[in-house]
């Protein structure tokens, strides 16, 4: 595999195999890569012939009180990981090469309604971070397709309408959430989680499942439900963030005669802000 600092070199690389009819796929990441990212790295290498991946920690989708500084970074073994995953291209600009007339004057990608909703509405600005830096890099590499993690549940939605409303030829996949035996969703903020913190954590998944069953049992009183499971997290030891039941056509509060639903959810366990979703049929 080999990494490429610069937006030049990588369109270099890249140019000759889509001259040669070698279709490309994309799996852009923050890294600090768990088995998650490599199952997007397996994806992207079933369904095209070069697989390019990126990582880069994304100043614009931080808050100014959120782990910028923080945030893990562990190049050597993400380079390892993603050799033996069969990644052809790591892309690993810096923050000059990404935003070389720095951060406030970039021009921005936005995606209206989605992006303020439930993890927008509690990091304002974070997912116009998020739309801009794809679409930027999606500009770089011109991927026929891009492979994201099903946990992300409303970026991967977000990204889906940005692909969608800009015309962007690039066809998005995405991969079900990975997860620890203990039923913990993989992310890279476990990091933070103490041994006592990831033991507590699984509640997330588990609350969200019990939630899960009790509507597939007929109950509809979809705000109580809300209610029940936010007091349920708080006892098991979460600060709450948000639980919600919705469609998943528009992310909008489920009513009773919806049948295509997803439960999210976000909740703070000490220093870790974990998210989890489950999708359900009626
Ligand atoms: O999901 C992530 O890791 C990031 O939001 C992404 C898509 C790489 C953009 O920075």
């Amino acid at each position: 595999m080999l990494t490429l600092a610069t937006i030049a070199s990588l369109r270099n690389e890249l140019r000759p195999h889509r001259q040669a009819g070698r279709t490309i796929a994309f799996v852009p990441t923050m890294g600090n890569l768990h088995a998650g990212h490599i199952q997007l790295i397996e994806k992207a290498a079933q369904s095209a012939d070069i697989v390019v991946a990126s990582i880069f920690v994304n100043p614009l989708q931080f808050g100014k009180n959120e782990d910028l500084s923080s945030y893990p970074r562990t190049l050597q073994e993400d380079q390892r990981k993603l050799t033996e995953a069969g990644c052809h291209y790591l892309f690993a600009p810096n923050e000059d090469e990404v935003y070389p007339n720095g951060r406030d004057s970039q021009t921005r990608v936005e995606v209206p309604v989605l992006s303020d909703l439930y993890c927008g509405e509690a990091r304002p600005g974070h997912f116009s971070g998020v739309t801009t830096v794809v679409c930027k890099l999606f500009n770089i590499v011109q991927p026929d397709i891009a492979v994201f993690g099903e946990k992300d549940y409303q970026q991967l939605r977000i990204v889906r309408k940005m692909v969608s409303d800009l015309c962007i030829a690039t066809e998005i996949l995405s991969v079900p959430v990975v997860r620890a035996e203990s039923g913990l969703a993989l992310s890279s903020r476990n990091g933070y989680l103490s041994v006592s913190e990831l033991q507590q954590a699984p509640a997330l998944r588990q609350t969200i499942h019990d939630a899960a069953n009790q509507i597939k049992s007929g109950r509809q009183d979809y705000s109580q439900l809300e209610h029940e499971a936010t007091v349920t997290l708080e006892a098991s030891g979460f600060r709450r963030d948000y639980f919600r039941i919705v469609r998943r056509a528009d992310l909008a509060p489920a009513q009773a005669d919806d049948t295509e639903l997803v439960i999210l959810a976000a909740a703070w366990m000490g220093p870790a802000r974990l998210i989890d979703n489950q999708e359900l049929d009626l």
